[in-house]
């Protein structure tokens, strides 16, 4: 079903057809040196040492796990409230995901929760950056600090988000964006891990390059290790190449479209907005208010042309993540919260300020 007012619109500009034409032109398709430049753009644009494409988020929380050394035995602790692919990479690679519970407010896990489920088994512990807001850099570093376990973000959601002056990529061991059409940057499907080790950079690379070492002095080539094909398109990687060109305006609209909700939305009070602590700057990925009675209004709002949407999943609810299949570690009142209330508002390049005005009326009518 198509919208009247979407929940987002890719970005596709004249620059992204110019581009994606140039490589259709080039004749060079797989991934290559348009691939190098994104990568490039991305390394630039978070300030990590190192980017290296994906075919997608999952695939390159994956390709991190392994390289982390993460396999059977072993236990990550990942949020409740995220997308499946969080805990389905850990799954992938034969560890066992530990499921903790989120703050009801922010939706995230905090340092506190992933703290209580920290085992003599634990290697990993991934952080979400749920829909543009940071994780808690600082209270996660300490946790580092006292036990020996690595931070794997996922940060999906979160180009272009900041933590006290840090950007998002440049917070954790390794953090994994997507291009999903959900972001604001989108190369259709796509992913790209960050990370400031060189090291680890090389052996992501060979593991999406079917575990390929550098060509010898004859250019021939020698499979060091297992590896599988991971690899990003040059056709995807001009889509993404040409958006992250305008990064900064693309986030500063949303911003500001942002600032616009919060500001129509204050007088609803049965409406929550999002939270936004003074230290970090927010992507807004996604604007998720909470509201109660949420399915019934998404229902009306969608009768009416307007794509509001839930906000995630609350893992523990799913049997990919029970019976065995992960452990789960508490109540996840805080999850169940954000499952039943969290309502994703519209947000997109171009949106009006008539468009919004709707949507904050409409829902306020819903409400009612
Ligand atoms: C928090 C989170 N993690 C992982 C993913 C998976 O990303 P991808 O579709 O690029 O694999 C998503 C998808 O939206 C997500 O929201």
């Amino acid at each position: 079903m198509s919208y009247r007012i979407p929940l987002i619109r890719p970005y596709i500009s004249k620059r992204v057809k110019t581009m994606i034409n140039e490589v259709l032109d080039s004749g060079y398709l797989t991934e290559g040196p348009v691939t190098r430049q994104f990568e490039s753009a991305v390394a630039g644009y978070t300030g990590a040492g190192h980017a290296v494409a994906f075919t997608s988020c999952t695939t390159g929380l994956e390709t991190a796990l392994r390289v982390l050394g993460v396999g059977p035995g072993d236990e990550v602790i990942v949020p409740d409230f995220t997308y499946p692919a969080t805990a389905g990479a850990v799954q992938i690679v034969g560890a066992t995901p530990v499921i903790v519970d989120v703050d009801p407010d922010t939706m995230l896990m905090t340092p506190e929760l992933a703290e209580e489920a920290i085992s003599a088994s634990t290697k990993v512990i991934i952080p979400v950056s749920l829909f543009g807001l940071p994780f808690d850099h600082d209270g996660f570093t300490e946790l580092k600090k006292k036990y020996e376990v690595w931070i794997l973000e996922d940060a999906a959601c979160a180009l272009g988000s900041v933590y006290k002056g840090k950007r998002t990529g440049t917070l954790a061991d390794i953090s994994v964006f997507s291009f999903h059409p959900r972001k604001f940057i989108t190369t259709g499907e796509g992913g790209m891990v960050t990370t400031d080790n060189g090291k680890w950079a090389e052996a992501m690379n060979r593991y999406k390059h079917f575990g390929m070492g550098k060509p010898g002095d004859r250019g021939e080539l020698v499979f060091l290790t297992p590896g599988t094909n991971y690899k990003m398109s040059n056709v995807q990687a001009a889509i993404g190449l040409a958006q992250m060109e305008d990064i900064d305006n693309l986030l500063a609209e949303r911003m500001n479209l942002a600032e616009k909700y919060t500001r129509l939305l204050e007088p609803v009070k049965s409406i929550q907005c999002p939270v936004e602590p003074e230290y970090i700057s927010h992507s807004w990925q996604s604007y998720t208010v909470f509201v109660k009675g949420r399915d019934d209004i998404m229902r009306k709002m969608r009768n009416q042309g307007i794509e509001v949407q839930i906000g995630t999943y609350a893992l523990h609810m799913h049997p990919a993540f029970q019976d065995g299949n992960a452990k789960l570690r508490g109540q996840f009142h805080g999850s169940i919260r954000a499952f039943e209330e969290a309502l994703v508002l519209p947000m997109y390049h171009g949106m009006t300020s008539q468009e919004q005005t709707e949507v904050v009326e409409k829902l306020s009518e819903c409400v009612e």
